[in-house]
């Protein structure tokens, strides 16, 4: 079963305060989410496999290590996915960068994908599927069967918020993806949103409220 680790660093912590309250605009909200991505970006590649390379300092020759293992791919969910990637690539700008975007079908309210864009070396890279939101679970869901299909074979999931149902959606349907969270809240309400969550991240992200 996919584990769920929660980022409990005291900068992310402080910084999500900030993104939760409604008195933050547009701007200071696009700038923490960032950052957040970047501090995320930070503690989701602490388990990294490192091999060990010879150089020349300016004193002597040395042993020192570098990133092994294989290259990182992220994958924001359309559209407020994209608000974490740039923090991320600051900390691994050699990462390649997919986007799907899903919408909700209105009768059937299944996720229906209407834009796929992915590395063309699928098989040789390790994924980040990114959302600040975890709900419902559906898009998660949706997003990551879709990478599994075009062949990615390792596959994490981060988001700033999660909800426990978002959460256990997950688990079932992909129990070999492990989920990287900020803050887990305490359920959704009647119209879909995490309670107490952030409202709407692409509307806020984007200042479409
Ligand atoms: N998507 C959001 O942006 N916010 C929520 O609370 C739930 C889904």
């Amino acid at each position: 079963m996919g584990k769920v680790f929660v980022f409990d660093h005291p900068l992310i912590q402080h910084k999500l305060t900030y993104i939760r309250d409604k008195k933050t605009g547009t701007k200071e909200f696009r700038e923490l989410v960032d950052e957040v991505g970047s501090l995320m970006a930070f503690e989701i590649t602490r388990d990294l496999p490192l091999e060990e390379v010879e150089i020349d300092t300016p004193v002597q020759r040395a042993t020192s290590k570098v990133l092994a293992g294989k290259k990182l791919g992220l994958v924001p969910i359309l559209r407020a996915g994209i608000g974490m990637v740039d923090g991320m690539l600051k900390l691994i700008p050699a990462a390649k960068v997919g986007h799907i975007g899903l919408y909700r079908d209105p009768k059937t309210l299944q996720p229906v994908e209407y834009y796929v864009k992915l590395p063309s070396d699928i098989e040789e890279r390790d994924f980040i599927v990114v959302d600040p939101m975890l709900a419902t679970g559906g898009s998660a869901v949706a997003a990551i069967h879709s990478l599994k299909t075009r062949g990615a074979t390792s596959i994490r999931f981060m988001c700033l918020i999660a909800a426990p149902e978002g959460v256990e959606a997950l688990k079932e349907a992909h129990p070999d993806v492990d989920i990287y969270i900020a803050a887990l809240d305490e359920k959704l309400n009647e119209k879909g949103y995490i309670v107490p969550g952030l409202g709407d991240a692409g509307d806020r992200l984007f200042g479409t409220m």
